[in-house]
């Protein structure tokens, strides 16, 4: 029976994907090579060094470990600047209704984010409230696909992998929560996440009622 949904961060409850991925494409573009969208998508979900990796990995440039932290720290402050002026109405579509009717219904609430900025922007949208447990990048060792995230949001609950459905908008985050062997919705491009349990376009689409499919 499902009791708790584990949601994540970045491209599920709001609309920062995209500034992440500015924020990638001007610092590739500062290193002399080009970032496309589709690219981005093996970013998606994993943490900022790693996401780094293979951002060089892509550009075919190699960085001592000094000057990736510089660069890292570049990003950072690129994307920081974004968050900071996004209009609160950036919380995507449906995420607060759902939210709000979880905690009516009385299903726990966690978020499970590799992002180390995900205080900030839950502060920023007021919704840290509705969280009855918070794990995000500060807290985890393990990067996704690794499901070390998800699995802590569960423990913080008091709660087993089985009794929890995770809401992911990346493939790793997906692969994540399989490995985690809990339950997966995937949000966004069901070709990307064809691995998930069931695919939906946003959180528009999702209900209390739906969960029940899980039991
Ligand atoms: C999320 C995003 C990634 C991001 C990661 C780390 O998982 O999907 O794109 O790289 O968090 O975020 P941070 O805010 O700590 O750089
Ligand atoms: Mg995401």
């Amino acid at each position: 029976k499902i009791k708790a949904c584990l949601f994540d961060l970045d491209g599920v409850l709001v609309d920062t994907a995209k500034y992440h991925y500015l924020a990638w494409k001007r610092l590739a573009n500062d290193l002399g090579f080009d970032f496309t969208e589709q690219d981005n998508e093996r970013l998606k979900g994993v943490s900022r060094m790693r996401s780094l990796d293979i951002l060089l990995e892509i550009g075919g440039k190699s960085l001592t470990d000094a000057e990736k932290l510089d660069v890292a720290t570049k990003k950072n402050v690129w994307y920081v600047d974004f968050i900071e002026k996004m209009p609160k109405d950036e919380i995507l579509p449906g995420a607060k209704e759902f939210l709000e009717e979880l905690r009516q219904a009385g299903v726990k609430i966690a978020l499970g984010s590799a992002s180390k900025n995900a205080m900030r922007i839950l502060e920023r949208l007021e919704i840290t409230g509705y969280f009855d447990a918070i794990i995000d990048g500060t807290k985890v060792e393990k990067a996704k696909p690794d499901p070390e995230v998800f699995l802590k949001g569960a423990e913080s609950l008091g709660l087993s992998a089985e009794e929890c459905v995770v809401f992911e908008d990346a493939e790793a985050g997906v692969e994540a929560a399989i490995a985690g062997g809990m339950k997966v919705v995937g949000v966004g491009d069901p070709e990307i996440l064809s691995k998930a349990d069931m695919n939906i376009n946003s959180l528009a689409e999702m209900s209390v009622k739906r969960l029940e499919y899980f039991n």
